[in-house]
């Protein structure tokens, strides 16, 4: 047996607006991954997927059409790679939370099309891997920027302007960042569909809106290369207050953002898709015992802690 695995992400800064070609800045989290586990099968009896979380067993056969986001992967990666389903059972399995804006579908693909790849006995490149990425997540996402699928491929902090630039992020000190779930699985989709539907009714708003938010980023882009954490948490505030007016915050994130800032830590804000899943929190290594115990009595149901250097 032989195990790939991809981890979650969370955005920094810029969800939603990036969307609408803003900068955003996104960093993997590498405590919390998922898995594939291949097991080699006797040559000729076909490669199956068994999704661990949901039970489900899926043969894989490139000419069906399987409205299964797994199941196309697969499919998409033998036939990028040109190789026919090899004799194998592979295990998909993961520890990041579904629908939480985490990147759970995304990092789940990155480690199948790894295992893939190795059972095939070919090289995929991560340019190559995440543009297949990107297909599953544009199939079963709507219209996703492509951030999630790059900073999960690349597994590094990345500045994101665009599929085809994107830069590594230059840190003058390391991040210590507390990641709270509200427990509330709230898809993507969701958010980015209503935003698009604002911007609709209400163009000249939404589009400061996001614009402004695009400047934070820059903003924060210098704080961070500065080692500035004062000015980098200053900026999380104001990009939570204008993903408010974006309307994709919820009470339950608000109260989880509050109780961070009040528990003393210097920046927070929703992370993803919003609505629900992830708030993150900026803190120093001194207080965050502190304020992930303040998460926690305030709702969250997980409290992970996660440091981007
Ligand atoms: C989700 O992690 C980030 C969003 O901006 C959507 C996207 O960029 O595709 C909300």
């Amino acid at each position: 047996m032989t195990t790939f695995s991809a981890p979650a992400k969370i955005i920094l800064y810029g969800e939603h607006a990036v969307v609408y070609g803003q900068p955003a800045l996104a960093a993997p989290v590498e405590s919390l991954r998922a898995f594939a586990e291949v097991h080699p099968q006797r040559s000729g009896s076909g490669l199956r997927l068994l999704a661990v979380d949901t039970g489900h067993d899926l043969p894989v056969d490139l000419a069906a059409e399987v409205d299964d986001a797994l199941v196309e992967m697969a499919q998409r990666t033998l036939r990028f790679l040109g190789a026919a389903p090899p004799s194998a059972v592979v295990e998909v399995y993961s520890k990041i939370p579904l629908a939480s804006g985490l990147g759970s579908g995304a990092a789940v693909s990155a480690a199948l099309g790894r295992a893939l790849a190795w059972a095939c006995g070919v090289e995929l490149a991560p340019i190559d891997l995440n543009a297949l990425v990107y297909e599953v997540e544009r199939r079963h996402h709507g219209t996703p920027s492509g951030i999630d699928n790059t900073v999960i491929v690349y597994d590094q902090p990345i500045l994101f302007r665009s599929r085809e630039d994107f830069t590594p992020l230059a840190l003058g000190a390391p991040l210590t960042i507390l990641i709270g779930d509200t427990g509330i699985r709230a898809p993507t989709r969701e958010s980015v569909g209503d935003v698009r539907r604002l911007l609709e009714r209400d163009r000249d708003m939404t589009l400061s809106t996001i614009e402004a938010i695009g400047a934070v980023v820059e903003q924060a882009c210098v704080a961070l290369s500065n080692g500035d954490l004062e000015m980098a948490g200053i900026l999380m505030q104001k990009n939570h207050a204008l993903l408010r007016q974006l309307t994709v915050s919820s009470p339950e994130l608000d109260r989880l953002v509050d109780t961070a800032l009040e528990a003393g830590a210097l920046g927070a804000k929703l992370s993803g898709g919003g609505r629900g899943g992830n708030m993150i929190a900026l803190v120093t290594p001194r207080m965050w015992e502190t304020v992930a115990d303040r998460l926690r009595g305030a709702g969250a149901v997980h409290v992970w802690k996660t440091t981007v250097a």
